[in-house]
């Protein structure tokens, strides 16, 4: 086949697409595929290109704004035929946050009538607006911690939430421009930060205990993992540098529980018409009750990333994960 793969672009998560595409890339050429490489802010890369940006490794933090505003300066609007990969059978997205996974790119390729990785653009667009995904939740039962959404005051959250709070932007991922709040003279600081990534801001009830991320691919929940963050929340730093974070594929939980959440996550996924694949989140509190944080429909994709190591628990190797993500696009188109 030939393969497009789509990476990079200019939202916060830029530089973790690169590192997605950067194995996604000889993976697929390892399968016998004949891939390129496309920047989704600057345009098809050559060879050369594709080694120099593919060589650099996630920093401790999100590229800063003058960074993002110098990508986003020089960026093209993304066309197929503009950008040269009109001849692909399939485009992978090796894209995370932003355009790439709320459904504008995928609405871009479903105009071209190209195929392509991962879920359509309805299902992109419900699933990176948090406070969107958490009604369709509750709606099939699945749980998810009380919320309110900006402007609120320290009174309305002692009220309605309790201390402490987790702050975040609607519509972003990675951990960027989240806070956890303590008290009411801190509130309105963390919203002007969340505010910065996004016009939309959560203020979430904190649900302490501890995290549990599960895969969904093909319609079928893959093995729970569990997260052991050192700090607070699983933020950027321990997301992507190595050391950061445990993370345990299976999770040492019984039975049951896996079940539960097994069956939390596929209601989530088709609450959103989630496609081929994609990862749940979770809190587990100290009760034993587990609450859905959100679903990413374009999670990580390096080979020791989540989703991945789910299925590798569960018996499906990285090359046939990525295999099985580009049969599910021929299939859909
Ligand atoms: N209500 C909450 N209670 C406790 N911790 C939370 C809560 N909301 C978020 N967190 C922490 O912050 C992290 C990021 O939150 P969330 O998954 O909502 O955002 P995200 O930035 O979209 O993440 P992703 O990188 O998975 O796309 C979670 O993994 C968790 O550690
Ligand atoms: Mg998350």
């Amino acid at each position: 086949m030939k393969i497009a793969v789509l990476l990079g672009g200019m939202s916060e998560e830029r530089d973790v697409s690169i590192a997605s595409a950067a194995q996604i890339i000889p993976a697929l050429r390892n399968l016998g595929h004949q891939v390129f490489a496309v920047d989704t802010a600057t345009g098809r890369l050559n060879s050369a290109q594709e080694r120099q940006l593919l060589s650099g490794a996630v920093a401790v933090a999100p590229p800063s704004d003058t960074e993002i505003a110098r990508v986003r300066g020089g960026a093209l609007a993304l066309s197929p035929t503009a950008f040269d990969f009109r001849d692909a059978d399939v485009v992978f997205l090796a894209l995370h946050g932003g355009a790439g996974e709320d459904g504008r790119i995928q609405a871009v390729l479903d105009l071209a009538g190209m195929a392509y990785t991962g879920s359509n653009h309805i299902a992109s667009a419900a699933a990176m607006d948090k406070e969107l995904s958490k009604r369709l939740f509750r709606s099939v039962g699945v749980p998810t911690p009380d919320w309110l959404m900006a402007p609120s005051t320290g009174d309305a959250v002692s009220v309605a939430l309790g201390w402490p709070v987790v702050v975040k932007p609607n519509k972003q991922g990675s951990t960027v421009g989240l806070s956890v709040v303590h008290e009411a003279g801190r509130l309105q600081d963390a919203i002007e930060e969340a505010l910065r990534f996004d016009d939309e801001v959560m203020l979430e009830r904190f649900i302490p205990g501890r995290e549990f991320t599960v895969g969904v691919l093909e319609g079928v929940p893959l093995p729970p993992g569990e997260i052991i963050a050192p700090g607070e929340v699983f933020d950027y730093e321990s997301k992507y540098q190595t050391g950061g974070a445990r993370e345990m594929f299976p999770a040492d939980i019984p039975a049951a529980e896996s079940a539960l959440i097994g069956d939390y996550a596929l209601r989530a996924h088709g609450v959103l018409k989630l496609g081929v694949y994609s990862r749940v989140d979770f809190r587990r509190d100290n009760t034993g009750a587990f609450w859905c944080l959100e679903a990413n429909s374009l999670p990580g994709m390096t080979a020791t990333s989540l989703l991945p190591q789910a299925a590798k628990a569960a018996g499906i190797d990285f090359s046939e994960l990525l295999d099985r993500i580009c049969r599910g696009a021929q299939k859909k188109a």
